[in-house]
């Protein structure tokens, strides 16, 4: 990610403003193609509590990159359309510009993205590359950064930090890969990390060291964060929240540990039932719900989970069920006219059982 140059605007001054760190409100993200609009992001409204963690779990598809970059200001400029309020410290930055948020990146808000290999510079040292935005961004003295530099490597567990911040990208492996990245995201102590995808490209050993390295360095940093993972077993031990996505919308969102002692939507439902088991955790069983996500050029015009929900009736493929919070539980909400536990819920999964033949 590029950063640009130090800023007026005192970061120091947004970090402290109390209030939630997010408060998105009906957020949209469009874009023109010659197929028709694509609703990748579709009236998205969620708030997030500073140095909180949030994950958000959906399938390919579902819309979780585009909403994190709506959030960064990271969208593309050509034939996209915007609209909604994200506030970030009680700043309004929806509608800032690409140039504006450049104050914001790094300081505040830092991504890390699913494969390093893209995000760093094959041409340039690794301490080079996580020397540039303390430089550019806090003004630090070529030596300072230097010295941060080796600091950061420390901090994410690299060994022998002299030797590595003098090799280049194609020298290490992917997990010290995803670690520089990491090193880089914390550089200018954000207070916000979007990471999308870490550990996708790691295998399971790696991945879990990575996301315990994650949750050390929000913790001790006092940072937020936001995971983005098509796994829900990812965010169950790393997150306080979970937020999930389908067609563009957020379909529930709950505190981590009540979502899995009292999950509603059918979906969610179902992306339960498709974490790989540890044996065969080889990452390739990424869609075992039957069926296919929806098209968000042409969505289904009630909830847009019916064509492959289990549990749908007439109303489900007539009427778009509203994000509502549980009568028991404030901070669960979940948008299904029968989520589950109900009685509709009872009735159709009995009707499922008897034609399959279960008792
Ligand atoms: N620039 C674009 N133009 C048109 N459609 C786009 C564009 N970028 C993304 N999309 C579409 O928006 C939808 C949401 O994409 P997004 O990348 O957010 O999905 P995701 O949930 O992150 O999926 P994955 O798990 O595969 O990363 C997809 O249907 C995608 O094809
Ligand atoms: S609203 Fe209907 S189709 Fe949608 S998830 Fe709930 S039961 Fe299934
Ligand atoms: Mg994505």
């Amino acid at each position: 990610m590029s950063i640009g140059s130090t800023t007026n605007i005192t970061q120091a001054a947004l970090r402290d403003v109390p209030g939630p760190l997010l408060e998105l409100t009906d957020v949209r993200t469009h874009f023109r193609t010659p197929r028709g609009l694509v609703r990748a992001v579709d009236g998205v409204s969620f708030t997030l509590e500073r140095g909180r963690s949030l994950g958000i779990v959906g399938e390919s598809g579902s819309g979780k990159t585009i909403l994190s970059r709506s959030i960064m200001g990271l969208l593309p400029t050509k034939g996209t359309e915007r609209s909604g309020s994200i506030r970030f410290a009680g700043t309004e930055v929806g509608n800032k510009s690409r140039k504006e948020m450049r104050h914001i990146w790094g300081k505040e808000m830092a991504m890390i993205f699913q494969d390093p290999m893209t995000s760093l510079n094959p041409l340039m040292r690794i301490g080079d590359q996580i020397a540039e935005p303390l430089r550019l961004h806090l003004g630090m003295s070529k030596a300072d950064a230097a010295a941060t530099a080796r600091r950061l490597l420390q901090d994410v567990r690299i060994p022998e930090p002299d030797r590595r911040l003098a090799q280049y990208p194609h020298e290490m492996s992917g997990g010290m890969r995803q670690r520089v990245m990491i090193a880089i995201a914390m550089a200018c102590g954000p207070t916000a990390l979007f990471a999308d995808e870490p550990t996708t490209a790691l295998d399971v050993t790696v991945q879990a060291q990575i996301l315990d390295l994650l949750g050390e360095q929000r913790r001790e940093r006092n940072m937020s964060l936001v995971l983005v993972t098509h796994d829900l077993g990812v965010v169950a031990g790393h997150t306080d929240e979970i937020a999930v996505m389908y067609g563009g919308k957020l379909v529930e969102k709950a505190p981590t540990k009540r979502l899995f002692a009292a999950m509603k939507m059918p979906y969610t439902e179902g992306l339960l039932a498709s974490i790989p088991k540890l044996e065969d955790r080889s990452h390739s069983r990424l869609n075992v719900i039957p069926g296919r996500p929806p098209d968000l050029v042409n969505p289904p015009k009630g909830c847009r989970f019916a064509p492959r929900c289990p549990y749908a009736s007439a109303r489900c493929n007539e009427e778009e069920p509203p994000l509502t919070a549980t009568q028991d539980d404030p901070d669960h909400s979940y948008a299904c006219w029968y989520p589950v536990g109900s009685p509709e819920y009872h009735e159709a999964r009995a009707r499922i059982n008897a034609s399959a033949g279960v008792n």
